[in-house]
């Protein structure tokens, strides 16, 4: 017989140590049948004292319809059904928007709920690993109530004691796909109340014309595009700077435009002024004559944005110790620095001497002008910090389609991403559409900007531009 080697052993995995003799457990309890019918009774009685406070409507019509066949029969229930259907009817052709509201959204909204969500609640939780097990008993985040809106499903959510709403933050590719949805967003209400919402539909699927121009323009709320829930996207300018970030096509232009667009009323009264730098000379060459200054080559650049800085100080200066927020007049217009492709000027010229004063006048600019009224609207394909390592200078950021999902992240701030924010994959028929940030609220929203055409470029330099280009003065008078 061989000698049998170490390694080769045959090892009892089962034979206890000496530390593993005793085994405690759970002792096992038949519970008498009576408890558990007594529970049942129970619930089924909670079930019934609780559903009209649930279910008003649909109690309340069953409850009715009950009453009405008791009394009149068949024939009667039919007559009151057909009289109140009609009547739904009426409501429905007459006040279609308070028929939506009221009855379809809600009707929508219990059907979800039955359909989709409860039905598939346990499942797709459980799948997702959003389902907690304490004790060997599985405890699941309760639904609370559906309710719809014309676009989208908005799921309020209890949490189980001891979770995050990171948790169905990180999960929301997981519950879109479950629930059928294309995308899913997470807004925290409270402790352990969160809210998924779910579109049904894209909103945003089709171009937006540009809006028309307001009568009176607001540089620090410019109509720019829609949201998704149909209301229309605002883009602050002043007081803060703005990145407008995407591949090439994705609609950055439309962005600008439509800013520059909104701006037009206060361009025209003298309270605000636009300089563009355009080292494409394919964006805004387009609209030179609405700008007060215009350059398009890098030395021109350069000088353009140390001349913004220059009068941002003598600005700043004169306000010292009078005025804290700037207020825009015509002595001090409101300026808006349009950059489009700022990584021309801080990353891909030739001189390096260039790139280091672009860079300089940027940061000056984006770090001090916001309150003497000086706003740099840039436009950016790369996010990366090679390329752009300004970028956390400017206050809000638009992320249009990205191409890498590092991107998101890099652009709107941590955890973008994880709310829902998929920059990456916007898809390249929807140029245009975009994430951003709205004030007070961490939780990313999607938009689209309105596009303008050259057709309304030409329209607004004909009513609005100056045939010649306007000098500007180190007092600001355009
Ligand atoms: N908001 C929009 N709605 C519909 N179509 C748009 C919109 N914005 C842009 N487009 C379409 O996409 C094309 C490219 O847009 P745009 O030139 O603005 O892209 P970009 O991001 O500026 O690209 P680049 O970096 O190459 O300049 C436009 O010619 C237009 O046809
Ligand atoms: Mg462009």
């Amino acid at each position: 017989m061989l000698p049998s080697r170490p390694g080769a052993e045959r090892v009892n995995a089962t034979s206890p140590v000496p530390a593993q003799a005793f085994r405690f457990s759970t002792p096992v309890i038949d519970t008498p049948g009576i408890l558990i019918l007594g529970r049942w009774i129970a619930r089924l009685i909670a079930l019934v004292v609780l559903l009209p406070f649930r279910f008003p409507v649909v109690v309340g019509t069953v409850a009715a319809s009950a009453v009405v066949y008791s009394f009149f029969g068949w024939v009667g229930l039919a007559v009151v059904w057909s009289v109140a259907g009609l009547g739904l009817l009426v409501w429905w052709r007459r006040w279609p928007s308070s028929f939506r509201v009221l009855v379809a959204l809600r009707a929508l909204a219990a059907w979800r709920w039955l359909w989709v969500y409860r039905r598939h609640w346990q499942p797709v939780l459980v799948v997702a690993g959003l389902a907690e097990s304490y004790q060997e008993r599985q405890y699941l985040p309760r639904i609370r109530r559906v309710t719809c809106s014309v676009w989208a499903d908005r799921v309020r959510v209890r949490l189980v004691a001891g979770t995050t709403p990171a948790d169905f933050e990180s999960r929301v590719a997981e519950l879109a796909h479950g629930f059928a949805a294309p995308s899913c967003r997470i807004t925290v209400l409270g402790p352990r109340d969160i809210v998924c919402e779910f579109p049904r539909t894209d909103t945003l699927a089709e171009p937006l014309d540009a809006l028309p121009v307001p009568e009176m323009s607001d540089p620090a709320s410019l109509p720019v595009g829609q949201r998704e829930d149909g209301s229309t996207w605002f883009l602050r300018l002043h007081g803060t700077h703005v990145l407008v970030v995407g591949v090439t096509g994705a609609g950055k232009g439309s962005v600008i435009w439509s800013a520059v667009r909104a701006l037009l009323p206060s361009i025209c009264s003298g309270t605000a002024r636009v300089w563009a730098i355009d080292p494409k000379r394919m964006e805004l060459s387009y609209g030179r004559s609405l700008f007060a200054r215009y350059a398009d080559t890098g030395e021109s650049a350069v000088a353009l944005l140390e001349e913004a800085v220059a009068q941002m100080q003598e600005r700043a200066q004169r306000y010292a110790g009078k005025q804290r927020a700037h207020i825009p007049t015509t002595g001090d217009p409101f300026t808006v620095v349009v950059l489009d492709e700022v990584a021309f000027l801080t990353a891909y010229h030739p001189d390096r001497d260039v790139r280091r004063r672009a860079e300089n006048a940027i940061a000056t600019l984006t770090s001090q002008g916001r309150s003497v009224g000086f706003c740099v609207l840039a436009a950016l394909q790369d996010p990366r910090k090679e390329v752009m390592n300004l970028r956390n200078l400017f206050p809000d950021k638009v992320a249009l389609r990205l191409d890498e999902a590092s991107q998101v992240d890099m652009v709107l701030g941590e955890g973008a991403r994880d709310r829902g924010a998929n920059a990456h994959l916007i898809a390249p028929e929807l140029p245009g559409v975009a994430f951003v940030r709205l004030e007070g609220s961490p939780v990313p929203v999607r938009v689209r900007a309105a596009y303008v055409s050259d057709d309304d470029i030409d329209a607004m330099t004909a009513e609005y531009g100056t045939p010649v280009l306007r000098p500007v003065t180190r007092e600001g008078a355009a």
